[in-house]
């Protein structure tokens, strides 16, 4: 059953004291979740643009992929609860719902993982253009030039309005982000590439391209392959974040899906967005000490100071981000599968959450541990090292960029975003010679 906005007769009136003009504006609903006042109209019959930098009160487009209730701190994936997809399902599955709307049979998601599968080896001309790169660049900086480049390799499948195009592109896109991934690692340890295995599973397959070598077997252990697929489910999509507009954005043109994915990549390396779980982690080892705590505290609530606390806060969830609580519940897991009896960082994330959430500056603002606020600790445990922190996120959001670019592109009502502006600049004024100036 395929939700629809509906009109529900219900409309807005807007008044210009400076005229005593009023307009009727539409209100549309949605299945669940706060209405919207449809302004499509209103520069045409106003003259007026609204103006929400940051688009907080904006709603972009329809949607039927993520629903997220920030004050109750409820996040669904396709109606599924976050928390019931880790803890039942997993990373393929997940994948299948974003895409198609439906949990898979057992047919379908054994046909779904066999092409995913058959699509994880990249063509091998792409493994020299990492030699491009200096050994020490930041693997964001590789993943954004990699993915960017793949339409220079994958031309069969770049015409958007082919759906048969649209599916090859998407199922290469989430089958080769892992490989991509785990061979900017590689090359940043001076390491060889290792190739996917058909034999394992999307978790599993990441591993083990990033920590096997060709030197001995590698052991994946079926607990960090959980505990991967469920960070794969919890970052897998969240509805029109910072870069999965960029992906529309970018999309809405027309670019091919590579070029909007690379955009995207892109987006999410800012520290305020994705690139938050490596900041989390050196602002943690800045503290150092559960006796610092109380200065840092300090710092994040003064206003001349820039330093905030990484890893807390959202523009969406006032309440707890249901994905930190399961993350937290993976850190202990991983934590005692890796041997590791007091890891200190974990002990001063979670000191540091007791007193924050304990602050009047951050309880009046509604600030609450978002997902990348400890997934940085389990990544360091598993053994990655900081700079892959945003890349992983990548891997897992790819679906979720994907899923929600060929929303757009199938959204009859879809066209080029293009927002105005509130012009501040000069007026109109006569060129000035040099000799006059
Ligand atoms: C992700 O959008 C998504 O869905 C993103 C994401 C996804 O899955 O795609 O959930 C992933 O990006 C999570 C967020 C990761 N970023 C961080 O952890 C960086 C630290 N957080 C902040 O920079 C901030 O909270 C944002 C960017 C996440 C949200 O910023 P908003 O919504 O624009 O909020 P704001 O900056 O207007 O803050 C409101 C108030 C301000 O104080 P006042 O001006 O009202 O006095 O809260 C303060 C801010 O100064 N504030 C913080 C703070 N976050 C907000 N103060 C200290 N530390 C913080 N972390």
């Amino acid at each position: 059953m395929t939700s629809s906005s509906t009109d529900s007769k219900q409309t807005c009136t807007l008044t210009n004291n400076a005229t005593g003009e009023s307009y009727e504006l539409p209100v549309l609903d949605g299945s669940i979740g706060p209405k919207v006042i449809d302004v499509r109209k209103l520069y045409a019959e106003t003259d007026f643009f609204t103006y929400d930098p940051g688009f907080t009160s904006t709603g972009s487009c329809e949607s039927r992929i993520t629903y997220i209730d920030g004050d109750e701190g409820i996040l669904l994936y396709r109606g599924y609860p976050i928390n019931e997809l880790a803890n039942n399902s997993d990373y393929t599955e997940v994948c299948y719902l974003l895409l198609y709307g439906e949990l898979p049979s057992a047919e379908q998601k054994k046909k779904f993982a066999h092409d995913i599968t058959y699509h994880t080896m990249l063509n091998e001309q792409i493994n020299t253009f990492y030699r491009g790169f200096r050994r020490d660049s930041h693997p964001m900086a590789i993943m954004c030039g990699v993915v960017g480049a793949l339409s220079a390799f994958y031309h069969d499948s770049l015409d958007i309005n082919d759906p048969y195009h649209r599916m090859v592109a998407s199922y290469r896109m989430i089958a080769k982000i892992p490989t991509i991934a785990a061979q900017a690692y590689k090359y940043s340890i001076g390491q060889p590439f290792v190739y996917p295995r058909n034999d394992l599973n999307y978790a599993e397959n990441f591993l083990h391209m990033m920590f096997s070598t060709p030197a001995e077997d590698y052991e994946i252990s079926p607990v960090l392959a959980k505990a991967m697929d469920r960070i794969l489910i919890l970052h897998a999509d969240h509805e029109q974040n910072a870069s999965t507009s960029t992906v529309r954005l970018a999309g809405s043109s027309g670019a091919n899906p590579f070029a909007c994915i690379a955009a995207g990549i892109a987006s999410l390396w800012g520290p305020a967005h994705g690139g938050a779980n490596e900041a989390v982690l050196t602002m943690l080892q800045q503290i150092g000490d559960k006796d610092n705590i109380d200065e840092f505290i300090k710092k994040a609530k003064d206003k001349d100071d820039p330093f905030r606390l990484m890893g807390f806060g959202h523009r969406v969830y006032k309440n707890f981000d249901p994905r930190s609580r399961v993350m937290q519940q993976s850190c202990h897991e991983v934590l005692e599968e890796m041997g590791v009896k007091d890891e200190p960082l974990l002990e001063l994330a979670m000191e540091l959450e007791r007193i924050a959430l304990e602050d009047e500056y951050f309880v009046d603002r509604k600030l609450y541990p978002n997902v990348d606020f400890y997934s940085g600790i389990i990544f360091r445990a598993m053994g990655i090292p900081t700079s892959m922190f945003t890349v992983l996120f990548a891997v897992a959001r790819t679906v979720g960029w994907i899923a929600q670019w060929n929303e757009m592109i199938e959204d009859p009502s879809q066209k080029i975003g293009r927002p105005r502006q509130l012009y501040l600049g000069a007026i109109q004024r006569p060129y000035v010679e040099t000799d006059k100036r």
